[in-house]
């Protein structure tokens, strides 16, 4: 087993990485006493593929446990879902020592967090992430909410679980498109933050698309080593943390412009390349890094190109709008070199111009 910590303080807690580590779930839970009770909240697929797992786990240590679904998708990412599920766990007379799990992909995740954070002023909650993009990224760093109809995640809190599980066995299960999604956030991991880990990804490509279970791990642990650290320097993105979004500014534009029929990962794929045509502009990259995190992207199957059929002015439009704008002036991360990257406001509309061409 892998074990990792994210060291906030009091706040602090342990990612648990391990094949098969879903039907261990009890005991671990057993072991580190979070609660008396649990209550398991996934999606209504994510439950019938594991739902039954888990429960299983904990009853056999004889931990109390029940199960909440709700329909799968971003739709259930509201408000009027987290209102339905208050409701479910208040009948269930669940209280303080109770605590939530979360076993699913980001949207069961940011759901669960918020849910665990408000209901009576805030109850433990653990995460079992079970999409890539979840395991890399959304699982870890406390950050909770969901959509309202002015904008996606505009509602929420931070809020850290006390623990993370992740069984990489169950990404077997996962559809093709939603191992792209995470798979754009992995490389994100490398240009961002970590040149070795690119060359990595760079080397491993095939076995990591054939799930290999030992590179799969080392992925998923360098992944959420990184994210660890970054939240850590900086929980409350105020700073350095605000390197996670490369990519995502052009690339929530791009989501939205195609009325979210473009998936965020392949979305982002799509923003880190535009978004390194400005890099490479500003003579801050060359031409022959930009292109080689071009080559690993389609190396992995993921859009390199914005579709010409996006209407460009309402992209324009929607990065001035982007909730992480500032006075209507979107910031960019861009890189400077494979593994290390600067944030800046001070892009020319020419060159946005451009880059989205
Ligand atoms: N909190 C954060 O820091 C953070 C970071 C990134 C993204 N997010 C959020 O995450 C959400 C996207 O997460 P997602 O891509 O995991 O979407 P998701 O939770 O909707 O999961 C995608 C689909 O995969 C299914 N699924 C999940 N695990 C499966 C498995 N092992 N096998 C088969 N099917 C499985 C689900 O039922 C769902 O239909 C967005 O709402 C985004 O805003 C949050």
């Amino acid at each position: 087993m892998k074990q990792l910590q994210v060291g906030l303080e009091e706040r602090a807690y342990p990612i648990l990485i391990k094949e098969g580590l879903l039907s261990e779930i009890g005991q671990e839970l057993k072991q580190r006493q979070i609660a008396k009770r649990y209550i398991i909240i996934a999606d209504d697929q994510v439950a019938e593929l594991f739902g039954g797992h888990v429960v299983e786990s904990l009853r056999n240590v004889d931990i109390p446990v029940d199960l909440l679904t709700f329909p799968h998708g971003e739709g259930s990412k509201n408000l009027s879902t987290v209102a339905k599920l208050t409701s479910s766990l208040a009948q269930l007379g669940v209280d303080r020592q109770d605590a939530l799990i979360a076993l699913g992909g980001g949207v069961t995740g940011d759901i669960t967090g918020f849910l665990a954070a408000i209901y009576m002023r805030g109850i433990s909650f653990v995460q079992v992430p079970t999409t890539l993009l979840a395991q890399v990224d959304s699982s870890v760093g406390g950050k909770t909410g969901v959509d309202i109809p002015e904008g996606k995640n505009l509602v929420g809190c931070f809020y850290q679980p006390k623990c993370v599980f992740i069984d990489s066995a169950v990404l077997k299960e996962l559809p093709a498109e939603e191992l792209l999604n995470g798979l754009a956030e992995v490389v994100k991991y490398g240009v961002i933050y970590d040149g070795d880990f690119f060359n990595f990804l760079v080397a491993h490509q095939k076995n990591i698309l054939r799930l290999e279970p030992a590179v799969i791990e080392a992925v998923v642990a360098h992944c959420c080593t990184i994210k660890a650290q970054v939240v850590v320097a900086d929980e409350r993105e105020a700073d350095l943390r605000r390197i996670l979004n490369y990519g995502h500014t052009l690339g929530h534009a791009v989501e939205a412009a195609s009325d979210f029929t473009i998936a965020h990962g392949m979305a982002v794929s799509i923003g880190m390349v535009a978004v390194n045509t400005i890099a490479v502009k500003k003579s801050l990259l060359s031409p022959e890094k930009a292109q080689r995190i071009k080559d690993v992207l389609q190396g992995f199957g993921l859009p390199v190109e914005i579709p010409a059929d996006l209407d460009r002015r309402q992209m324009k439009e929607f990065l001035k709008t982007d909730k992480k704008s500032v006075g209507g002036k979107p910031f960019f991360v861009l890189p400077v070199q494979i593994g290390k990257v600067i944030i800046s406001d001070d892009v020319e509309d020419i060159m946005i111009e451009e880059a989205l061409a």
